[in-house]
Parts: C-alpha cells; structure tokens; sequence
C-alpha cells in the first residue's frame, strides 16, 4: 500500500486525541449488549454449573465471589480502559495498546500474546458451539428421546463427534455439517463490521437469551419434587446446595483456583477480547458504570440463569449425590448429558431441549466472534485490509486449524489446548497487562484512565486493591496453580501414551499461534514508524 492511502485510511495521531477513521458502536445500549455477549457464553451455562456442583456447591460460591469483586471486576474496569486508551491511538488490540503503555520494543510482542489466545480459543470455542445448535435441532425432531441414561447420552455424543461408531450416526458428517453452518455465521458476522456485524447480533441475542433463561428457570422452578419416591430430590435442596456457603472450603487451593479461573473464563478478562471491543469507544465514554453493567448482567446470566437451571434440575431428578458425581465428569456433563435425559421427561420436552440448546448457542456465537474480532481488527488496523477480507482470512486461518481439534478429538487435542489457553494463557496475559497498565504506565495514570468520563465514582478502596491486591492475587495464584496442576499437564501425567503425539502436536498449534502473531506484529511494526508517533493529548 502506497504512502498516500496508507493516510487517508490512517492519518498520523491529531493533538486533539486522534480522529481515526474508525467504527464506533452505535448505541450505548448496543454496546453494553455486545459487550455481555462477549463475556455471557458457554461458561456461564456449561461450565459455570459442573465448576460450582463438582467443587461442592456453596463451598464454591465463596471463593467465586471474592475473585469476582478483587480479580474480575478490577481487570474488568482495566480493560476497559486500556482498550479505550488503545483506540485513541487507531489501535484495536494489545500489541498496539501495550505499545503506548510501555514505550519499549517488547511491549508489542507481549501485546501479541493478546491476539493469540482469543484466536486460539475461537479455534475450539467455535466447535463446540456448534455442538449446541446441532442438540437444539435434535431436540425438535426428537433425535436423542428413548435414550434413558447418562451413559447413552455420551454414547450418542461420542457418535456425533465421531469418535465411536454406534448406532445414532454414520460418521462425522452431521458434526461437519453443522461445524460448517456455524463457521459461516461466524465469518458473515464479522465481515459485517462492529456496528452493523457484532452490536445487532447483540441487540437480537442478548434479549433471546434472557427470555429463554427465564422460560426454563420458570419450568425448573414449578418442578417441585418430581418423584414422590425420592423426597429429598427436589428443586429446593438443588438451590439450597448452591446457596449454602461453606466457609471451611477457603482452605482448600484447588477450590480457589477452580473459582477464580471460572472468573476468569466467564468475563471473558485476561484474553483480550475485552480490549478490543473496548477499543471502539469514544475517548470520552463512560467505561466504569458501563463495565459494571457488563458485569452484572454476565454474573447474572451465569448465577441466576446458568446456575438455577441445570443444578437444581440435575438434583431434582437425580439427587445431590449423582449430580455430584455426574458434574464431576467433565464440562459437558450437565449441559450435554443431563438435561436431555431429563428434557424427556418433561412435557413439551422437545420444545425446552430447543431452547436450552439454542440458548447455549447464542450464548456461544456472541461470544466466538468477539474472540475473533481481535485478529480481525488487528489484520485491518495494521496490514489495511477491508473488513471483509479480513474476516475471510481469519475464518480461513481458524478452519483450517479447526481440523485437528475436530478429527483428533478423542486423542485429547481439543483438551490440551482449552488447558493453555483456558486456564493458563490467561492468567499469564491478565498479570503482564497488570503490570504494564498499574506499574509501568503508573498507577495514578491507569487510575485517571480509567476514571475518565465516568459516569459513577469507583469507591476509593478500588485503588489499592488494583495496585496490589489483583497483582498479588495473580501472582499467587500462578505460584498455587504451577505447583498443584502445571507440572502434572507439562509432563502428561494421566495421558495415555498412545495420545502423547497429538498433545505434542496440539503444543505445536499453539506455539505456532503465538509465532505467527509475534511475527505479524513485527512485520506490522517494520512497514509503519510508531515510534515517530506522537501521543494525542
Ligand atoms: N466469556 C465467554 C464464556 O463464558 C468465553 C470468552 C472468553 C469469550 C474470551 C470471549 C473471550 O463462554
């Protein structure tokens, strides 16, 4: 690209604080909603409640709600304000952000670790997700009723995926069917744009969600106790089993770090997604009262809905002591496994089985294309390229990498990377992004950052605990994780041998992930002369 057009698109940063050519939300509301979208996703309905019922119930909620208000709040309002401080700049992701943040050579390539884990996660994020629409599609015509048990109901999705031949599929093919329906939305949303793409799936789906929430929370409410045999399996000892703290648990590390990264996961904080969209604010909007929002309707979502729909429908129909044992199976067991059992014995089953499956993938689609946005903003920002062309080639580069964690499913691959990305990558990104914006831009400054146009006051005590509390807490916390779980993942402890290759080659993705966008940003960085640039006031 010439000089010349390279202005018109990106004119070097005004002192009146950079009118870049840049979209913009359309709506306040609109944005609140994108922005719930990004963060209310399959973690509020799926992993939130096999979290919270395998880490026994109310002895999880404490620890959830202390990292909510000193890790996920705090990190919330932080990026926030490095993303709009970013889009002052012309610059929708971290590579550029951390660039003004910290004027060193390294920031931008720490920066590329913020385009790479969304990007990592859209890659199995968006498989699953479109697991759900194929389960509400089943759901209506009936597909998976006569299958009575847990264990049919992992066979039929093990056939799905196929990773067993049996009875209900003939091969993979329904799976790719629908894995390619899903890309395809994905991509048109994102060639779509901000305002015209994300914020209007956002203004549809956010409200679908809550309506379809409510719907089932009614249903599950009105269940009283199912069967007169078994008294004690009703709906009320299934809400009183997640609101009954239990304080003894706060001694136990592996409750703490189970809490804290299901915080993480369900605001979506420590990716870089948030950042992004953040980005596309005006320098003068509101990001405290706004983040807040965002916040608050996510833990919402994920209590009220996510929690009091398949927790309390599990105990009902299966007792405390199965749902235990059930939630301690894996993420997909109280979504995938449970609720359409029970959905059969339900009138209207088929009906609530689509909705609780569509539900799951709105949820989803609002969340995967803000986890792609940042490459694609990244790739318009920084090599010119249209919106459209833009998501195409992000859409390409993820299906292409989409194949392994589909064909190699049963071998781990998805597992291993949901590991580093999911549960590693960011508490890793959260802590460098903390100390670049608290430390090394200075506190004061992050503080007045963020403070900026806000339109309620951050009480006072926010301060210290986003100078040391958050950071301490992630320091920690990756001190107690590394110890507890990181060796025994790094070695493959509990792998069976014959997997070793592909969690090798899942590593190999990953770094090659990272690779590349270090890579790109250090192409970016060579065609452009940042460091000439100077700030907008
Ligand atoms: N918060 C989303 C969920 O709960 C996941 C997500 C992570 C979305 C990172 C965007 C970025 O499912």
């Amino acid at each position: 690209m010439t000089e010349k057009s390279d202005k018109k698109i990106h004119p070097s940063p005004e002192p009146s604080g950079g009118s870049f050519a840049r979209e913009r939300w359309a709506t306040r509301i609109g944005l609140v909603l994108a922005m719930a979208g990004n963060a209310i996703g399959l973690g509020n309905f799926l992993r939130f409640p096999v979290q919270c019922a395998g880490n026994g119930g109310g002895a999880f909620m404490v620890p959830y709600i202390i990292a909510f208000v000193l890790l996920g709040i705090p990190l919330m309002w932080i990026e926030w304000g490095i993303g709009r401080f970013g889009g002052k700049y012309g610059h929708g992701t971290t590579p550029g952000m951390f660039h003004y943040l910290w004027r060193h050579p390294a920031a931008k390539y720490l920066g590329a670790i913020g385009i790479a884990i969304p990007f990592g996660l859209v890659v199995y994020y968006t498989y699953i997700e479109s697991w759900t629409l194929a389960y509400s599609i089943f759901s209506i015509t009936g597909k998976y009723f006569g299958i009575q048990n847990h264990q049919g109901m992992v066979d039929f999705l093990a056939g799905y995926q196929g990773k067993a031949v049996n009875g209900y599929f003939n091969g993979i093919g329904t799976a790719y069917l629908f894995f390619m329906i899903t890309m395809i939305l994905n991509v048109w949303i994102l060639s779509r744009g901000i305002s015209r793409g994300i914020e209007r799936l956002a203004n549809v789906a956010i409200p679908m969600i809550f309506v379809f929430g409510f719907i089932l929370l009614i249903r599950v409410f009105t269940l009283g106790t199912p069967d007169p045999a078994y008294p004690d399996r009703n709906v009320w000892n299934g809400l009183g089993f997640i609101w009954n703290p239990d304080f003894r648990a706060l001694g136990n590390a592996k409750v703490w770090l189970a809490a804290t990264g299901q915080i993480f996961f369900t605001l979506s904080v420590g990716f870089g997604a948030i950042q992004t969209y953040a980005s596309y604010l005006s320098k003068r909007d509101d990001v405290v009262l706004s983040g807040l929002a965002t916040s608050s309707a996510n833990e919402f979502a994920e209590v009220i809905l996510g929690g009091s729909i398949a927790i309390p429908v599990t105990v009902a129909f299966f007792g405390l002591q199965q749902t235990r044992q059930i939630a301690s199976g894996g993420a997909f067991d109280l979504g995938f496994f449970a609720m359409p059992i029970i959905f059969q014995k339900l009138p209207f089953g088929q009906f609530f089985g689509a909705i609780w499956f569509f539900l799951l993938f709105l949820a989803g689609i609002t969340s995967s294309v803000s986890m792609a946005q940042p490459l694609v903003s990244f790739l318009q920002e920084e090599f010119k390229l249209a919106k459209k062309q833009a998501a195409y080639v992000v859409g390409g580069l993820a299906f292409f990498l989409m194949q392994p964690v589909i064909f190699f499913l049963k071998h781990g691959f998805l597992d291993e990377m949901d590991f580093w990305i999911g549960t590693f990558g960011l508490v890793v990104f959260a802590l460098v992004e903390v100390i670049l914006f608290i430390w090394v831009f200075g506190s004061r400054n992050a503080w007045k950052e963020i403070c900026t146009g806000a339109d309620i006051r951050i009480p006072r005590i926010f301060y210290p605990i986003i100078k040391y509390v958050t950071p301490a807490y992630l320091i920690i916390l990756m001190g107690v994780w590394f110890w507890q779980d990181g060796m025994n993942v790094l070695l493959m402890k509990g792998v069976r041998p014959e997997n070793y290759p592909y969690i090798w080659f899942a590593r190999f993705v990953l770094a090659g992930i990272l690779l590349l966008m270090v890579a790109l940003v250090r192409i970016a960085w060579q065609k452009r002369h940042y460091i000439q640039q100077r700030i907008p006031s």
